[in-house]
């Protein structure tokens, strides 16, 4: 498919190719001036410049930069950082060929090292290279020589490095990137498919201009995909870059021209929190509800830089200069990152005390961490840089040594409120419970007076479990019982995302669908309470959850059994299965019913839950016909504080549905089931993938070639053909098209709240029509959005732009919402 779309763009990318032998001339003895900041030495069109650019009011650096804004390249000073200007500093291309950039004191802060090589110009491509050239022989250039960005056209090869702060990036000779800190400690390595099996001779790395990271080497027949942006493919006026930001990331921006705004389509590392150091050092990196945020310990440690967490902290008294015997600071749910190296040495197999104990008696050590997850992993710190990751996630303890007494942090207002909450939670909890009891027990006790000299009903313990199961109260049940129930886990129903469905038999005759949960992090306690939370959860077009189990590593969900299994056997079945269809009518109230699921997860339960999963193989269809979403509340589960998979493999299953947030490492809020939503209900329409990339679709992705065409007026195509025999309501299917692509928009704010796309649906509230789902050319599109001024951002400026999670006012807030947009902002997809 990426293929296809890559040869589509084949004549894009040749003619820029062809662009970039045009160049400037720079000739010997040419100075620019920093206190002439609008004197540029341009490429032909203009679009590369190299200049000095502000950094502060006094400060500059001499950079190469796109639409004068965005830095691709910048002179750096002996330790890879940008070489900080004065006003008064110049930058001369000398007459012996060596370009030096001198401050206003006469200092070098940098030169090329290019005297008496021949050099007779310099020139500045159209793809941003500044090259030195002798005649036509490149003699120097910038992008043989990256610093922290690589750009399209840019060879990027296993001499080269790119360097910020601690952090590096490299290509390695068996083709593995990976990212590392201090050169010593690989935190993220991404290799090739191992169903490539080349030996590489001399692989580079390139950015295509249209988005996708590939490897290129002359032993592999293509090039192979290494990663891609989300906005990959589309056309514009974009200019793709990756590069290591300071916070340790490598990010895959895109930036229009003219609009100064860079925008992250894709990250290495999607969880923040992992990149090893971003705290600095004895920082614990942990989530508030948005971003990654970096604390001390306790507050037996004090913060280096208190305007700037990242900074790291040091202890207050250290432990040599302790007058008594050390003690250990006990965090639950952190772990110190162990990433290898390590030593064997230091990696015991003990239970959590012994794992504390070995660290207060070990002369060296600092700090233990011990993995509750069955493993009895205890990894010993002897390291003078600890770099910690606090989240209730991890089933790890740690110990810090440090010097009597502890005192731990003041709980943040965060927690507090939440323990409020909880607390009030729990009372009502247990409210609910004790009448339930009773009710029970009352009904119980009715029961058995009524029926027990009634032979129709079995033993007494079948009619408890009858009430059980219909009390609404979860069932515990043992994985004994369930293996009997289920035949020893012999009918798979399918294979989801968390784990095979089994069907099975309870002891009561009710059919049940049992789900085993593979990759499940939590422990005991943690897993009852979301299942508590899950249980609770009852809608019409919610599946319901009958039991669990949680015994050892067994965890397994018990829900009602769906007759008619999951709505993609429907959309997508090959030609007429008999019966395999549905008409009209059903998909569109499937489409509501799902809606209205999906809503009350959102905004009616009193825990609400961000699904994270919709797709057709979660709408699951009862012997009506009526739609029932499965596996909310499951995403929680494997990883309840961020919402986000920790892999990008998991997040490239079901990529067709995952709104760009996902990708872009932004957080995910409802907005993103949204997008979801929007995504299925196109394919309920179309009875295809969005996905797919057809001839007759121009070989466009489905949903963009939707957009067109029903821009156009033509709404008759996007129906799904195998509808033509039956009677289909046009007014219905137009509601259900422009309200998908309301849902699809690429800007999360501009998405309907689910309550609004069900009063759409019903035709209850007007639709207004729908701007294109990727405003490509708007200024500020995406989330994350960096205003790549000359201040080098680290991390925690990031402005996240998505409104919080649940609030329920941010349909609102986005720029022009439902208004009419002109049609110009219709995704030029392909030429
Ligand atoms: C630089 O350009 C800006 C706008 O392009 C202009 O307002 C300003 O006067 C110019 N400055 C100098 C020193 O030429
Ligand atoms: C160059 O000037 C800037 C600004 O005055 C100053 O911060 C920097 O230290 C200077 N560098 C050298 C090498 O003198
Ligand atoms: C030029 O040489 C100096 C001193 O050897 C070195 O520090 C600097 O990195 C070199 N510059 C480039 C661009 O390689
Ligand atoms: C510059 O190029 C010319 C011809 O291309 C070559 O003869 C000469 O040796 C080169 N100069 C240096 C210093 O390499
Ligand atoms: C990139 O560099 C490698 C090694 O220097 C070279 O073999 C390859 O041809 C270069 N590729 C391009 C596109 O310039
Ligand atoms: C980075 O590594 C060097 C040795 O390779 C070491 O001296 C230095 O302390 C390390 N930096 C940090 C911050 O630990
Ligand atoms: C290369 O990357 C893969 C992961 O993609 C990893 O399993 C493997 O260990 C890496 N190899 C090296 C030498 O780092
Ligand atoms: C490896 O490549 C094959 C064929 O291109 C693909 O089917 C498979 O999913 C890839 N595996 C991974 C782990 O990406
Ligand atoms: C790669 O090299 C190794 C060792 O040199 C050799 O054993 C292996 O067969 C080679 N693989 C391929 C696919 O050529
Ligand atoms: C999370 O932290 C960031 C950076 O410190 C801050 O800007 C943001 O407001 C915080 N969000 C919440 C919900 O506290
Ligand atoms: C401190 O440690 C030493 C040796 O580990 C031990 O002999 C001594 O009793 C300890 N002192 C206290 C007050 O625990």
């Amino acid at each position: 498919m990426i293929r296809g779309i890559s040869l589509l763009f084949l004549l894009v990318f040749l003619s820029l190719f062809v662009g970039s032998f045009m160049a400037a001339d720079i000739s010997l003895g040419s100075v620019l001036y920093a206190s002439k900041p609008n004197q540029t030495w341009s490429s032909p069109s203009g679009k590369f410049s190299l200049h000095f650019l502000q950094i502060t009011s006094t400060t500059y650096s001499l950079s190469i930069t796109y639409d004068s804004s965005v830095a691709i390249w910048s002179a750096a000073s002996a330790d890879s950082s940008t070489a900080v200007a004065d006003s008064s500093a110049t930058f001369q291309l000398l007459t012996n060929g060596n370009a030096q950039l001198l401050n206003g004191s006469g200092a070098v802060l940098w030169q090329s090292n290019t005297s008496n090589l021949g050099v007779s110009h310099g020139s500045l491509d159209e793809s941003g290279d500044f090259i030195l050239m002798n005649g036509s022989i490149s003699v120097w250039s910038t992008f043989d020589h990256p610093i922290n960005t690589i750009v399209p056209s840019q060879n990027f090869t296993t001499d080269k490095v790119l360097t910020s702060g601690l952090y590096t990036f490299r290509l390695s000779r068996i083709g593995n990137l990976t990212l590392k800190w201090n050169n010593s400690i690989t935190y993220w390595t991404l290799g090739l498919n191992s169903s490539v099996n080349v030996n590489l001779s001399q692989p580079s790395l390139g950015l295509q201009t249209i988005g996708i990271l590939s490897l290129y080497d002359n032993r592999l027949s293509s090039s192979v995909i290494m990663a891609y942006g989300s906005d990959y493919a589309e056309s514009g006026d974009i200019l793709r870059f990756l590069k290591l930001d300071d916070d340790g990331n490598l990010r895959i921006y895109s930036s229009s021209r003219g609009t100064d705004v860079s925008t992250v389509r894709w990250s290495a590392v999607s969880d923040q929190c992992l990149v090893y150091g971003y705290c600095g050092n004895w920082g614990i990196c942990s989530y508030n509800e948005t971003d990654p945020i970096c604390r001390c310990p306790s507050e037996n440690f004090d913060p280096i830089d208190p305007h700037d967490s990242t900074k790291g902290c040091k202890r207050k008294v250290e432990l040599s200069d302790c007058t008594v015997n050390a003690t250990t600071l006990q965090m639950d749910n952190t772990r110190l990152l162990t990433y290898p190296p390590e030593t064997s040495n230091d990696i015991f197999f003990v239970g959590i005390s012994a794992c504390r104990l070995n660290c207060l008696s070990g002369g060296s050590c600092v700090g233990s961490t011990v993995l509750a997850d069955g493993s009895g992993q205890c990894y010993i710190k002897t390291s003078n840089f600890i770099s910690g990751y606090e989240s209730a996630a991890l089933p790890s303890t740690s110990f810090v040594k440090v010097c009597p007494p502890v005192v731990p942090n003041p709980p943040s207002f965060s927690e507090e409120a939440g323990n409020g909450q909880k607390l009030k939670g729990w009372i009502i909890a247990v409210v609910v419970l004790c009448t339930l009891f009773v009710l029970v027990l009352l009904e119980g006790s009715l029961w058995y007076f009524l029926c027990r000299k009634n032979p129709k009903f079995g033993g007494l313990s079948a009619q408890y479990m009858l009430l059980e199961y219909a009390s609404g109260a979860p069932v515990q049940f043992s994985y004994k019982e369930l293996q009997r129930s289920t035949k020893g886990f012999k009918e798979k129903l399918g294979e989801g995302g968390f784990g095979a469905v089994y069907r099975g038999i309870l002891a009561n005759r009710t059919v049940v669908a049992v789900k085993q949960l593979e990759g499940i992090e939590q422990g005991e306690k943690q897993f009852r309470m979301e299942v508590a939370t899950i249980s609770s959860t009852h809608h019409l077009n919610l599946v319901r959850l009958i039991g669990f189990c949680s015994e050892g590593r067994h965890r397994l969900l018990v829900y009602e059994f769906m007759k008619n299994g999951s709505l993609d056997n429907f959309l997508f079945s090959s030609d007429e299965e008999s019966g395999k269809l549905l008409n009209w009518e059903q998909r569109f109230n499937i489409a509501l019913g799902t809606a209205r699921g999906v809503t009350y997860l959102h905004e009616e339960c009193r825990d609400c839950i961000v699904h994270c999963d919709i797709k057709p193989e979660n709408i699951l269809l009862d012997e009506n016909y009526h739609a029932k979403v499965s596996d909310f509340g499951l995403a929680k589960l494997t990883n309840p504080k961020d919402h986000r998979y920790q892999t990008l493999t998991s997040i490239r299953g079901t990529r067709g549905y995952l709104a760009p947030e996902w990708l872009a490492n932004l957080p995910i809020t409802s907005k993103s089931d949204v997008y979801s939503y929007g995504m299925v209900l196109l394919e309920i329409v179309s009875g295809r993938r969005n996905f797919d990339v057809l001839a007759e679709t121009n070989w466009k992705k489905f949903s963009l070639w939707a957009y067109e065409e029903f821009e156009k007026g033509n709404v008759g195509v996007i129906i799904d053909k195998r509808l033509a025999k039956f009677e289909v309501d046009m007014d219905q299917v137009m509601r259900v098209i422009q309200v998908s692509f309301w849902c699809m928009q690429e800007q999360p704010s501009q998405r309907p709240m689910m309550g609004k796309v069900v009063q759409m649906l019903e035709g209850i509230m007007e639709i207004e029509k729908p701007p294109a789902p990727k405003a490509a050319q708007e200024g500020s599109v995406g989330g994350t959005s960096r205003k790549s001024s000359n201040r080098i951002s680290s991390f925690s400026t990031v402005e996240i732009s998505a409104g919080a999670p649940f609030s329920s006012s941010s349909f609102q807030t986005g720029r022009g919402t439902y208004s009419e947009r002109p049609s110009s902002s219709l995704p030029r997809d392909g030429k």
